[in-house]
């Protein structure tokens, strides 16, 4: 599809997500949502869970699956997403979105999204929707249930849906070399060396690196960026030039020329 512009709004940006309770970060939800809606492209939104997904997930012991885990424990942090997406719904109509909702645990198995349903986006969007999913704990053949982040589900729909570009908003500049020096890398690939801390349960600034060299390999324009600086996501959906890390995949011994 032309023009599909694919944002992962991460958790990070929209929740205080490194706090036990749950919470919306109104003030950046309403800003990133603004701007997404004035650039009037055609958009794909993705949400991460914040503290909304990973407190109650990480309580629950659900990105073990069964079982460590128990189906109560996956329900109630399906039922707390459920909870967050509202409120993304409820902002975008606010800000003349058409949003239309899918839920993960409706539409993917074993960390898949099947053909059928991502044809779905692509008519919703031709019928001028804004298809908006997220991080979701889904069915899984090997453990019951897992968790599919919002990173995994950019990605797959990013690549299946042909999109221009996709970007990772996130509460960092980008992928720094570590977190101590905050050196920013500014082109990253699949060789690229970066330290990693991971306290969530799908697997941090890692999990998201390797979604991202997926989509970049299959010829997406992809971008990690700090979308709580103000104008920086609405810039990148333009394709403007913004401070962030571009993921891009090396095809060695390939001439390109
Ligand atoms: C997490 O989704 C979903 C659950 C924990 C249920 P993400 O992994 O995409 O969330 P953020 O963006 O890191 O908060």
């Amino acid at each position: 599809m032309k023009n599909v512009v694919v944002v992962k709004l991460g958790g990070s940006v929209i929740t205080y997500k490194h706090k036990s309770a749950r919470g919306v970060n109104t003030h950046n939800l309403e800003r990133v949502i603004a701007e997404m809606a004035e650039t009037r492209k055609n958009l794909v939104v993705i949400h991460g869970g914040g503290s909304f997904g990973h407190s109650v997930a990480l309580k629950n012991k659900v990105q073990f699956g069964k079982p460590i885990s128990n189906n109560k424990g996956a329900s109630e942090t399906m039922l707390s997403m459920l909870e967050l997406n509202k409120v993304v719904l409820e902002e975008m109509l606010k800000n003349g979105f058409a949003p239309i909702s899918f839920p993960p645990h409706s539409f993917v198995l074993d960390k898949r999204i099947k053909k059928p349903f991502w044809q779905i986006f692509e008519r919703a969007i031709s019928e001028g929707f804004t298809p908006v999913t997220y991080g979701d704990v889904v069915l899984d053949q090997k453990t019951g249930f897992t968790i599919i982040s919002g990173d995994q589900l950019a990605s797959q729909l990013a690549i299946q849906l042909k999109a221009e570009t996709l970007i990772f908003a996130t509460a960092v500049d980008g992928v720094y070399k570590d977190y101590k020096s905050k050196n920013l890398i500014e082109v990253v690939d699949q060789y690229t060396n970066f330290k990693s801390i991971t306290k969530d349960a799908t697997g941090g600034i890692k999990n998201k690196v390797e979604q991202a060299l997926l989509a970049a390999k299959a010829g997406v324009n992809t971008l990690i960026l700090n979308a709580t600086k103000p104008g920086l996501l609405k810039k990148a959906i333009l394709n403007e030039e913004v401070k962030c890390s571009k993921i891009v995949w090396r095809n060695h011994g390939i001439q390109t020329s």
